[in-house]
């Protein structure tokens, strides 16, 4: 699978000097220590296991699992018997151990520039445990689930490490997600307590975050689920200035005084009045392996998102392993992480795996745009960045504006560049590796998931030759294979099914409160393989290269999004009938929204009804679920059985004449319709 050989063509090695003092030197050791972690995962994690603080030693072997449905329950156990706190190895260790309580843990950017705050890692512990002591005088016990709902903000990790050192299980909602998926979420996760803030800025927009956790609150209510306390943190109002890190004062955007923030007195308190009396000590809980650490949702293809749940031992070493190996972290670096915390991308890359080994990230509110397009690399210069970690949506958007905003700032502290969330396009890692990185930083194109908890197939920047838009290799513990239709393992160049054949152990244990469904989504299809849903190719030297989703998922700018979940959001306004929702590719966002709709008798489509369809869609999923396209449909093309053919919308949203087979089709003059009145220009 790994061959012996990278040809010298078309290929781009990571600089000598990174070779020096890599973790991983070379393709040689990379391909001998990968040959160990699959056939002896025991001693591979057994070594890794050393290096972090345990309870009580774990007492049968290090993985036990069945992927295979014919033979029963799918399960994934690492370290049983073992229990440790997450909370405790990643600030505890680091402040008490290995005396890094003077480190900086997050150079905090606001989104107004000048707006910043440093966190050492004692700063970090100390916020964390008065925190853990708020949720427990709130009554929040081990095992209880917490909702999260914030921006990008200090305050944001604190409150998820807090649920941590207790044993709670946060789930953390985007705080870009509406009302109406807040709302959902909150039911599915039965959660007894909510955190968020009073708003937030991005770039010139001001976000009233309260006002959309209480529409979400009331919605629950309205449907029979109560949730007795709300904390919310004042990151705009006045008191956000007391409480400031730093020295220094915000900047003219914060506090904002005329923010209009509900309050509920029989269920608000307020994060600042809760913390001021909290004490600074908090004993870890001690959790075992397999307990739940947390939930986080991602898109379904039936239109109602997953519960991913991720599990205490596993997902900790795993994201500090791939962390350290894949951005091959070093003591002084500085990392950056462009994700937002509320997707996993955070999760592992900004809180857990960074943190577990005690390095200095940035932690960024605003947008690579504002106020210009020059930010990012102010801010790289700035803090003097070395491992800087986005998605290609950012790369191809700040593509568009040339190479003068980049070349305003030095970027001499750059090191390495990393990609995450889809497949990046040749031409845009060109630009990244030439422009951006002037030639002197790999690139590691990191393929991963919600699911998978970590990077599974990714280069190692020392060691592995890239080619541009290739993931290349599987990370140490992973092992893929490429399906046929018919479930049969493809040797040597292949086209087909992207799926794991053993578990590692930061993969997801089940989805929340389903397990039916979990195996259904990842087992059923191929039974004794995980199936990712991406469709995947391995070329002659090996390389993976992965080709898109294979279900119904859109990938915008790097978010997975259901169409289920949009059609079911249009076909909610009452003048739509029947909606069908496919991707058409976008030069920044990769794939953009078309939609379909057929409209109710008596109806007209015009401005008005398209503007609110947008609206629709928006408030209940949120502004990533925005439509690009809204056609008219009178009528949709279907098969004789009634089936919706996606296939022949795509080609008519990308104006694709040459429509293959069709005879299955019940009105062909369905489609010529269509074909004339197609949109041809966003909204
Ligand atoms: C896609 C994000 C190609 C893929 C971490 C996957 C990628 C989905 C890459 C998961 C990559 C992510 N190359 N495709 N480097 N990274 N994807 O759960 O389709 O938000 O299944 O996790 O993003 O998205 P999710």
């Amino acid at each position: 699978m790994i061959p012996d050989k990278v040809p010298k063509e078309d290929v781009f090695h990571g600089s000598e000097d990174l070779k020096k003092t890599a973790h991983i030197p070379s393709f040689e050791i990379y391909k001998e220590l990968y040959l160990k972690s699959i056939e002896n995962p025991d001693e591979f994690w057994g070594d890794i296991a050393k290096d972090f603080f345990w309870k009580t030693n774990h007492t049968g072997p290090f993985l036990d699992y069945n992927f295979d449905v014919t033979k029963g329950e799918i399960f994934i156990k690492f370290m049983e018997g073992a229990s440790t706190n997450i909370c405790y190895n990643i600030l505890d260790r680091n402040v008490h151990e290995r005396k890094l309580g003077e480190k900086v843990a997050f150079y905090w950017e606001g989104n107004e520039p000048g707006d910043a705050l440093t966190v050492t890692y004692r700063e970090l512990l100390q916020k964390v445990c008065r925190f853990a002591n708020v949720l427990k005088s709130q009554g929040v016990k081990k095992g209880d689930a917490v909702s999260i709902y914030m921006p990008m903000v200090v305050e944001l990790v604190v409150a998820m490490l807090a649920c941590v050192r207790i044993g709670a299980v946060h789930s953390i909602v985007f705080a870009g997600f509406s009302a109406e998926s807040l709302c959902e979420r909150i039911m599915d996760s039965q959660c007894s307590l909510l955190i968020t803030a009073d708003g937030f800025y991005r770039g010139d927009k001001l976000i009233n975050l309260k006002l959309l956790a209480d529409e979400a609150l009331q919605k629950c209510r309205e449907k029979g689920f109560s949730i007795q306390r709300c904390i919310m943190l004042k990151h705009l109002s006045k008191e956000a200035e007391e409480t400031l890190l730093g020295s220094q004062s915000p900047p003219a955007k914060r506090p904002c005084s005329d923010l209009q923030v509900p309050w509920n007195p029989e269920v608000d308190l307020c994060w600042h009045a809760l913390v001021r009396g909290a004490s600074d000590e908090c004993e870890p809980e001690w959790c075992a392996s397999e307990d739940p650490l947390f939930i986080l949702y991602t898109s379904g293809s039936t239109g109602k998102p997953k519960g991913v749940l991720h599990t205490v031992s596993g997902y900790m070493l795993y994201t500090a392993t791939t962390f350290k190996l894949v951005f091959d972290y070093q003591p002084d670096d500085v990392y950056w992480c462009t994700a937002d915390i509320g997707w996993i991308t955070g999760h592992s890359y900004i809180t857990y795996g960074p943190l577990a080994n005690g390095a200095t990230s940035v932690l960024f509110e605003g947008l690579p745009t504002y106020p210009d397009v020059s930010r990012m690399w102010e801010i790289v210069d700035k803090y003097h960045v070395s491992k800087f970690y986005t998605a290609p949506t950012a790369i191809r958007l700040l593509m568009k504006y040339g190479r003068e905003p980049v070349q305003k700032y030095k970027r001499e502290s750059l090191k390495l560049l990393g990609t995450v969330g889809e497949p990046i396009n040749p031409e845009a890692w060109h630009w990244y590796y030439s422009v951006v990185g002037e030639k002197r930083c790999p690139i590691v194109d990191t393929f991963w998931q919600t699911e998978t908890g970590g990077h599974v197939l990714t280069p190692l920047p020392a060691a592995t030759p890239m080619k541009p838009g290739s993931a290349t290799f599987p990370f140490f513990g992973v092992v893929p294979a490429i399906l046929n239709e018919s479930g049969e393992e493809l040797e040597g160049p292949s086209d087909g099914y992207l799926v794991f054949k053993q578990p590692w152990p930061g993969m997801m244990r089940t989805v929340y409160g389903n397990q039916q469904r979990f195996e259904t989504i990842y087992f059923k299809k191929f039974p004794g393989y995980y199936v990712t849903g991406d469709g995947c190719r391995r070329d002659k030297d090996g390389y993976y290269w992965i080709t898109g989703r294979i279900d119904d998922m859109l990938n915008v700018s790097g978010h997975l999004l259901s169409t289920a979940e949009v059609e079911s959001a249009l076909v909610e306004h009452q003048a739509v009938v029947e909606a069908a929702v496919v991707g058409r590719p976008h030069p920044v966002k990769g794939e953009s929204l078309y939609c379909f709709v057929t409209l109710t008798d008596g109806v007209t489509f015009n401005r008005t009804l398209e503007a609110e369809l947008r609206k629709q869609v928006r408030e209940k999923i949120g502004a990533i679920a925005t439509p690009d396209f809204i056609q008219n449909a009178p009528a949709l093309p279907k098969t004789r059985s009634g089936k919706i053919m996606r296939r022949v919308l795509r080609k008519i949203a990308c104006d694709e004449r040459d429509l293959g087979d069709i005879s299955t089709l019940a009105d062909s003059s369905v489609v010529e319709q269509l074909f004339h009145n197609r949109c041809r220009m966003a909204v």
